[in-house]
């Protein structure tokens, strides 16, 4: 087993690092406060090959690995987890879900662009009363000739505002339950699609995530992905990529909670020496560096399996369960060591703990993640 960087990747993390420290970390504050979308940067990322890193290139991607991928998002979430959460969306849910489960039509005509990062895309499953349950979903796909009639609403939707393309999961069949979801690719821009305005949120306030409204939107067949009935085990199937992403970025969160308290321990001074020579104060920084070790480890083992082709649920799980929850309590213990600067807006580091904090709940509540490790556990 080797746990050794290529040079390839190494280039990678610190062209990200780079790329983060340079485009990102200015205004990032700024951004967080006024939810400004950041679409110079994500512009950037496109050019840097960040928006289609796994994807061949034969379809305009970078043909990269997981590996590379999940330290590209780490050090953009070390600086900028908004930033971090669109570029996640892009590959992990829109990107890779076409490449796998599309056709060559629709990977010339939409993965490409969104892989160049030419194109924006987003992934809509929730429903307003279907979150943690996508199998009760109720947004309907009625076959009408050529085309599908598509009605309903979808929320939490990331990139919902900002998006060009967006892959919708419908009802074709009611009465099939999980069966009878469908999987498609729709246009912004086609009659009767509109898009909510963007909700406030506590954390990644420069990402935007709003409610999608479909009122007979005409969807032409070919723009089917796979059968339908496929939709369910394809949402799976990509939701368990999608969780390597989003243990990545909170792996970020937690790296910059870390780096923000060691370099603030040092610095502050209380009872005649810096905060740093206190056992109260090392203990906290060394149970924080070995969770985020242990993370990044789950992380990397999980990517590794997913390179070689190998079932990845229960890993991806475990990885994004371990990762939310080491950046929520490591920013957590970061604002704590900051005492009351961490509780102002100014040091920053209040917003790596709002940050942190959904982490816990898209793609997968923590609890969510409990289930799906428990059913592999058990079957
Ligand atoms: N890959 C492929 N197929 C899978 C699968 C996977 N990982 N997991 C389940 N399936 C298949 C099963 O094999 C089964 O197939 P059959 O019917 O053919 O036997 C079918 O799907 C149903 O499986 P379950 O009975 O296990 O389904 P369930 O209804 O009990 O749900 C669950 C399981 C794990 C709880 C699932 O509902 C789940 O993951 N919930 C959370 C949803 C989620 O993460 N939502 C986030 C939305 S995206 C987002 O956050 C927005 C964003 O923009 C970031």
């Amino acid at each position: 087993m080797d746990f050794a960087l290529n040079d390839e990747q190494k280039l990678i993390r610190q062209t990200a690092r780079e790329f983060a420290l340079a485009e990102l970390e200015p205004g990032a504050m700024e951004r967080d406060e006024q939810k400004i979308w950041p679409g110079e940067a994500v512009k950037k990322m496109g050019e840097l090959g960040f928006m289609g890193m796994m994807v061949s290139p034969t379809w305009d991607g970078s043909g990269m690995d997981t590996i590379s991928y999940t330290l590209a998002m780490e050090e953009i979430a070390r600086v900028d987890a908004s930033a971090a959460v669109v570029m996640s969306v892009n590959n992990s849910l829109v990107c890779h879900l076409l490449e796998t489960h599309g056709n060559d039509a629709q990977r010339e005509k939409y993965l490409k662009p969104l892989a160049s990062g030419k194109k924006l895309g987003a992934y809509s499953l929730s429903e307003p009363h279907a979150g943690s349950d996508p199998a009760a979903i109720k947004c309907r796909a009625r076959k009408e000739g050529e085309y599908y009639l598509i009605n309903g609403t979808k929320n939490w939707v990331t990139n919902g505002v900002n998006s060009d393309y967006v892959i919708l999961f419908a009802v074709t069949d009611p009465s099939l339950k999980h069966k009878g979801i469908s999987c498609f690719i729709v246009e912004k821009g086609w009659d009767g699609f509109e898009t909510g305005t963007p909700e406030n949120k506590l954390g990644i306030r420069s990402s935007d995530t709003a409610e999608l409204y479909f009122d007979n939107v005409k969807v032409p067949r070919e723009n089917l992905i796979g059968k339908e009935g496929d939709g369910f085990r394809i949402a799976m199937d990509t939701l368990d990529g999608g969780r390597i992403g989003i243990a990545s970025q909170a792996l970020g969160i937690a790296q910059a909670a870390l780096d923000a308290s060691i370099a603030y321990s040092k610095e502050r001074v209380q009872f005649g020496k810096p905060i740093s020579y206190f056992e109260g104060i090392q203990f906290k920084l060394s149970d924080m560096a070995m969770e985020i070790e242990a993370a990044r480890l789950l992380i990397w083992q999980a990517a590794s399996l997913k390179d070689r082709g190998e079932p990845v649920g229960a890993k991806a799980s475990m990885a994004k369960l371990f990762a939310s929850e080491t950046a929520m309590r490591a920013a957590n213990q970061c604002v704590q060591i900051h005492g009351g600067y961490g509780f102002i807006k100014e040091t920053g580091v209040e917003r790596l703990m709002r940050d942190a904090k959904i982490t816990q709940i898209y793609e997968g509540t923590s609890e969510i993640q409990r289930i799906v490790i428990a059913r592999h556990l058990l079957r």
